[in-house]
């Protein structure tokens, strides 16, 4: 006879599950993050649920398409990076640091929803009341359709949602949720698990938008929101200096949605505030007249955002110079230095070469590499470009520039902060044309384009 109860090893980090203790995990590669767990086999994910509809295959062309609707978070930036809004009955994983911003995020999202008398459930469990009334407090004035509740105990919670009903419920966090049907601790994988499980069914059952908070830790001692990605409808991530006033929120994944859309905020005094127009933000305290820097257009999901690379070429005394990379892919940078050393026979294997992409933003796009091989240039020869000369194009291995997508939209946002050049791939000054008010030079290689700007 199979045993029901038995112990299994779980990653902390992915989920990865194991029979026995490993060292490594193999799914992550992380160390030390195996803990041993009882799983009651029969008890996992098993929840009471509401439809009990026969289903039976149905061809394509009988389903019925409706028009989705979709509620509006108060907050713009959010609505963009959900896809057009919040879908009822979405089950939305919010990630991040502790600390970040994301219960002030939800708690914002709840006034909105209550200020539109919208019933509106906040569960919280690890925050007392006044510790939540004081950070309400400085958000605003909350309706009373917003009902608080402090509470961990999955069975409470699923009974309290289903005599209520409520339209969203937040759950803050998952990693303190816990079911006497698992034995393990709060915050393990198969109580995580069991918890989004749960959630899931209450949030397709009833048609309630449930919102739940995933801290992300690097110590591996809770698990992380990684373990139930694939559970939910949308991953959202929280991403930031914590020290810094902005806040990045990125979909990772979003059944309703495309992914690579961010939203920015701000951290003010109270609370998070959207900021609208993100290019402004990030150009903000701009060096004058300073070597190594200058501004790339990256697309991030539909909108462009201009940043500033900044790089800083200076000799080394190590026999292996340093190369870093902050905000960008550390491999790609070392292409593009080899690309330099090659192409344009530039000397930089007695030099430290840094750089960094100012405002903290991480960028995955090559369309900014035109802009960080100009800014070695720069900073190697010791010679400023014009500051309102903004460049973009992917440079490939023979230094060419090889055409990006939407060029046109990143020309437009370029003209819109009053830059006057812009340095773009020949293949997309052919297909953009003239733009009137700006001047655009396209070019074919990296050595084109040293010509152009020094
Ligand atoms: P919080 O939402 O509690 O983070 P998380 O839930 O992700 O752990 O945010 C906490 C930080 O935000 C804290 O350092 C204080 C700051 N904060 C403000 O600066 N202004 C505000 O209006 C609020 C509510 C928080
Ligand atoms: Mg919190």
């Amino acid at each position: 006879m199979a045993k029901s109860r038995t112990t299994v090893f779980f990653c902390q980090n992915c989920g990865y599950e194991s029979p026995k203790w490993m060292g490594q995990c193999p799914g992550c590669r992380e160390w030390n993050t195996f803990v041993e767990e009882t799983v009651d086999k029969k008890s996992t994910g098993k929840v009471k649920d509401e439809r009990k509809a026969a289903a039976a295959p149905v061809c394509l062309s009988s389903v019925k398409m409706e028009e989705e609707e979709r509620i509006s978070s108060g907050l713009e930036e959010l609505d963009r990076v959900l896809g057009g809004g919040i879908v009822p009955g979405s089950l939305v994983l919010v990630g991040g640091d502790p600390g970040i911003g994301k219960s002030t995020l939800l708690l914002q999202v709840c006034r909105k929803l209550a200020g539109d008398s919208r019933e509106v459930l906040y569960i919280s469990g690890e925050e007392s009341l006044k510790q939540i009334k004081m950070r309400a407090a400085r958000i605003g004035s909350f309706s009373d359709q917003f009902r608080l509740f402090c509470e961990t105990n999955l069975d409470v919670i699923q009974d309290t949602i289903r005599a209520s009903v409520p339209q969203a419920v937040v759950i803050d966090s998952i990693q303190t949720m816990y079911s006497e049907n698992v034995s393990s601790a709060p915050g393990s994988v198969s109580q995580v698990r069991e918890a989004t499980a749960v959630f899931l069914q209450l949030a397709k059952g009833l048609g309630t938008s449930v919102f739940i908070v995933g801290h992300v830790t690097k110590e591996g001692t809770v698990a992380g929101p990684r373990v139930l990605e694939h559970m939910v409808d949308t991953v959202l991530y929280f991403e930031g200096d914590r020290h810094a006033s902005y806040r990045i929120l990125r979909a990772v994944k979003n059944r309703f949605g495309s992914t690579n859309e961010i939203g920015v905020f701000e951290m003010r005094e109270s609370g998070l505030e959207e900021v609208q127009n993100p290019s402004e933000f990030m150009l903000n305290g701009r060096p004058e007249d300073s070597s190594g820097s200058i501004v790339a257009c990256s697309v991030e999901g539909t909108r462009p955002i201009l940043l500033e690379i900044q790089a800083l070429v200076t000799r080394s005394p190590l026999a292996v110079p340093r190369r870093t990379a902050a905000g960008m892919d550390y491999n790609r940078v070392n292409l593009l230095l080899a690309v330099l050393e090659k192409r344009l026979h530039l000397q930089l294997s007695g030099s430290d070469v840094y750089i960094n992409i100012a405002g903290g933003l991480r960028i995955s796009e090559p369309a900014i590499d035109l802009a960080v091989v100009l800014a070695v240039v720069s900073s190697a020869r010791d010679r400023a470009i014009d500051e309102k000369t903004l460049a973009f194009g992917e440079v490939g291995l023979s230094g060419e520039v090889r055409a990006v997508s939407q060029a046109a939209q990143r020309v437009q946002e370029a003209k819109k902060l009053g830059f006057t050049t812009v340095i773009l791939p020949q293949a997309c000054r052919e297909q953009i044309g003239d733009v009137k008010g700006i001047r655009l030079c396209g070019v074919r290689t990296v050595a084109e384009a040293v010509g152009v700007i020094l």
